[in-house]
């Protein structure tokens, strides 16, 4: 059989992605690890304990990283480590950073740094954190600590990871650690707080670095009617899908923060975000008046958790949609849990094929991290779910790389996704993928099924 191959530019960005607290261990000073210590809070009674050693070690796992052939890797700082104390900010902490980074670049392995993904210091929390408007000139000092003594090492920075779920999971669900005050008021607020501390530390970073590129890992998910809905179902699923997808995004770009999360102009807030960070995982269904459903139709693929449906269309659709921000687009986070790896070597194959369509349009899309490098604590699940494109043992740290690792290791050596990688990985999805090897044209966005 012939062989089709499909590539991506040759300056593509091929990474991995993860956040502190997931992977350091003993992150013993933020909110996450004194909520983990009360009963019934993670599934399981699951703890991050030495999560996966990056703080003694991450240079194991960065090994593994540029032996399957990555050359970027996004991750996250730990604010409560760098500053433990309110204005005490730990030299030790961040040399190990640097060291980190640089273990990186040796590798050839681009970072892309996070400076929040979920966890706030203990002392901040006290404080009211993001209910509280101190938590600006708190966040813009950690920021300018971090930028003086790091800076050199990070072109491009992500200031805040996910505010919509940070707020709906925070300020609505209960799932994360307890803010000062719950509800719609204090995650409006919050979400407030939220885009100041972006700001501050949009131009703290570029006033240093005016060649920095900086912007937020924006969830993005595709919200429909459910299958069956009437016109309110579906003029309600507009409105949700526009406060969740563009609400920020439309507030970082002209200031203004629309009606009814907030209203009203915010200073210094236009104009600061320089790229589209996406992390796309799944569709999801809604109906009048409703958040999510948690259900999904006959046939849909989903992964373990109740993380949503698997619909490699929808990253054509988020990118599509995010085109109107006209700027450049890094997919910062995709991926699925999948404890045996039965469908993610398909999730990444389906995936990427849209993505490449879209590289291919010569739409701005520059690189795609995968989330993750390596089995990791998934938060208020604990360590029941798996996303690791390498498998570890939380209880001894062992790791072996899944079928999905070898594949995405195939991918990012030859930039490129083939015909064979499909007959090899996920033979199901050829009509779908190369609909030329079979004369089987079947359309765009057919949901993947799972592997036999
Ligand atoms: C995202 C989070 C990331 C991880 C994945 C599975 O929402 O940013 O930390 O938990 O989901």
């Amino acid at each position: 059989m012939a062989e089709a191959t499909l590539y991506f530019p040759a300056d593509f960005l091929w990474g991995t992605a993860t956040s502190s607290h997931q992977v350091e261990g003993q992150n013993q000073n933020n909110d996450w690890w004194a909520w983990e210590a009360q009963e019934g809070k993670i599934l399981e009674g699951h703890r991050s304990g030495r999560a996966c050693d990056w703080w003694d070690n991450a240079e194991a796992d960065h090994d593994r990283a540029a032996q399957m052939g990555t050359n970027a890797h996004r991750l996250s700082l730990e604010w409560s480590r760098i500053e433990p104390e309110p204005s005490v900010f730990s030299g030790e902490a961040l040399a190990r950073y640097r060291e980190i980074l640089q273990a990186m670049h040796q590798r050839g392995i681009e970072p892309i740094v996070t400076l929040h993904h979920f966890t706030n210091p203990l002392w901040l929390t006290e404080k009211g954190d993001f209910d509280s408007d101190i938590v600006v000139d708190y966040f813009r000092r950690y920021t300018a600590k971090v930028v003086s003594t790091l800076g050199d090492l990070v072109d491009k920075w992500v200031t805040i990871n996910e505010p919509m779920i940070y707020v709906l999971k925070r300020y609505l669900e209960n799932a994360f650690p307890p803010p000062a005050a719950r509800g719609w008021s204090a995650a409006g607020r919050a979400l407030q707080h939220l885009l100041r501390c972006h700001a501050a530390a949009y131009h703290t970073i570029k006033d240093v670095y005016p060649a920095a590129q900086v912007g937020v890992a924006k969830n993005m998910a595709v919200l429909e009617a459910r299958p069956g809905g009437n016109t309110l179902d579906k003029w309600w699923a507009g409105q949700l899908s526009f406060l969740f997808n563009d609400w920020w995004m439309l507030a970082l770009r002209d200031g203004y923060l629309r009606w009814p999360l907030a209203g009203g102009h915010m200073q210094n807030l236009a104009r600061t975000s320089d790229f589209v960070g996406i992390n796309y995982y799944a569709r999801y269904y809604t109906r009048f008046l409703r958040t999510y459903e948690q259900e999904w139709p006959a046939g849909a693929t989903v992964g373990d958790g109740n993380y949503g449906e698997v619909y490699p269309y929808g990253l054509y659709r988020v990118i599509r949609h995010a085109l109107r921000y006209e700027q450049p687009i890094y997919i910062t986070e995709n991926g699925v849990p999948d404890m045996e790896d039965k469908l993610r070597p398909a999730f990444l194959l389906a995936h990427l094929r849209e993505l490449w369509r879209t590289v291919n349009f010569n739409w701005p899309v520059m690189g795609y991290f995968h989330w993750s490098l390596v089995d990791n604590f998934e938060w208020e699940h604990g360590w029941t779910q798996r996303f690791g494109l390498i498998a570890m043992n939380p209880e001894t740290g062992e790791r072996r790389l899944r079928r999905s690792g070898q594949l995405y290791s195939e991918i990012c050596n030859s930039g490129s996704i083939s015909s064979d990688m499909v007959a090899r990985y996920a033979p199901q999805l050829m009509s779908n993928l190369f609909p030329g090897s079979t004369g089987d044209l079947v359309p765009a966005g057919t949901p993947i099924s799972s592997a036999s």
